[in-house]
């Protein structure tokens, strides 16, 4: 067991940055920020809801899911050519470059460019160029997650597959988003059961805003790895001792819970209840554009709120490298270099 050491409250913030971690809970079209929107909006000539950027992030004020939806996926409207998929893709990988991320899984929402006419090429290949040069030029292994959305037919989502198995080897898994109340992980078991059975990895977003019932659901009829969100479980003790016993990861996102009113304040933010509950809990961004952060800010806001310290930081960054879909010599390599930073921090003291 590796032993972390106390850190000052003012040295904890830099400890926090430096610390390597993982993301593995990013749609990276919730990356987008305004300025990129309007760029793409002027070089594709697609026309925009709002005056300028400031007007465009004066809307981003949700109540709920649902009203943060309609807003991402107008903003993904101006997503057509490969190129612009690269640039979206390594703007978000300079942010986590930043924040010290060693290893990012992203979700991407192909049926919301698709729809639009865009080829399934453009989207996959124009990310897949820039998770190549992630690796190459800023030392980040990333990944894509194919997400099917919850709120079209389990049909479209077959389709959806069927329609991406070209490009099997750019990517790893796939995941399950957008409105969760009334669109249950169970209406997705066949597609699920079809990219199991051809090697993929498989998470779901559950309890978010849905209810325990859907993180039973998306464990036992899904049989996912991980659970995206999840924080409902704390309203199910049976649930709660079934995912600690599992360890089955959860990719919290504080700040998206924030933004998207499942907590009133941050304080009120049940992470720290299922780190104690032993959970294998994560910390991640979701949407940072829209929800004011990047994965450091999460650490950063969520640390101040909670009143956590080094011993949770160091859980939460060696959970997000365990629970990741990396190779065990790069998980190994990493908790290496996560022990190296902590001891650095100590005896400094
Ligand atoms: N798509 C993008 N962000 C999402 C979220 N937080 N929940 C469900 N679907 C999403
Ligand atoms: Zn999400």
């Amino acid at each position: 067991m590796f032993k972390v050491h106390a850190v000052p409250p003012d040295r904890l913030p830099a400890l926090l940055q430096a610390m390597p971690k993982a993301e593995l809970h990013i749609h990276i079209e919730g990356s987008l920020e305004p300025e990129l929107i309007f760029k793409l909006a002027q070089r594709n000539g697609v026309q925009l809801p709002y005056a300028n950027e400031a007007a465009m992030r004066a809307a981003y004020a949700f109540t709920d899911l649902q009203s943060f939806l309609d807003l991402y996926y107008a903003g993904a409207s101006v997503l057509l050519h490969e190129q612009d998929f690269y640039d979206m893709a390594w703007a978000y990988f300079e942010k986590a470059a930043a924040d010290h991320v060693v290893r990012a899984e992203l979700f991407f929402d192909p049926q919301t460019h698709t729809a639009r006419g865009v080829p399934m090429a453009a989207v996959i290949e124009g990310l897949s160029r820039a998770c190549r040069d992630a690796q190459a030029q800023l030392n980040i292994s990333a990944d894509l997650i194919l997400c099917f959305l919850r709120h079209l037919p389990e049909a479209d989502a077959l389709l959806t597959l069927e329609a991406a198995l070209p490009w099997r080897a750019h990517f790893i898994g796939v995941g399950l988003d957008s409105s969760e109340v009334g669109n249950p992980p169970e209406n997705f078991s066949r597609v699920f059961a079809k990219a199991r059975a051809l090697g993929l990895h498989v998470v779901a977003h559950a309890g978010e805003e849905g209810p325990p019932a859907y993180i039973w659901s998306a464990l036992k009829e899904l049989k996912v790895e991980r659970i995206d969100h999840g924080v409902q479980a704390i309203h199910d003790a049976e649930l709660m001792a079934y995912l600690a016993q599992q360890q089955t990861p959860l990719t919290v996102c504080p700040l998206s819970n924030l933004k998207l009113c499942v907590f009133d304040q941050l304080r009120d933010h049940n992470l720290g209840q299922m780190l104690e509950a032993g959970l294998c809990v994560t910390i991640n961004s979701d949407d940072p554009a829209y929800f004011g952060g990047y994965l450091n800010d999460n650490y950063l806001q969520t640390f101040a709120a909670l009143h956590l310290g080094a011993q949770q930081a160091y859980k939460l960054a060696a959970n997000s490298i365990e629970a990741s879909f990396a190779t065990l010599a790069q998980k190994r390599l990493w908790m290496h270099e996560l022990k190296l930073c902590f001891q650095g921090f100590s005896e400094q003291d």
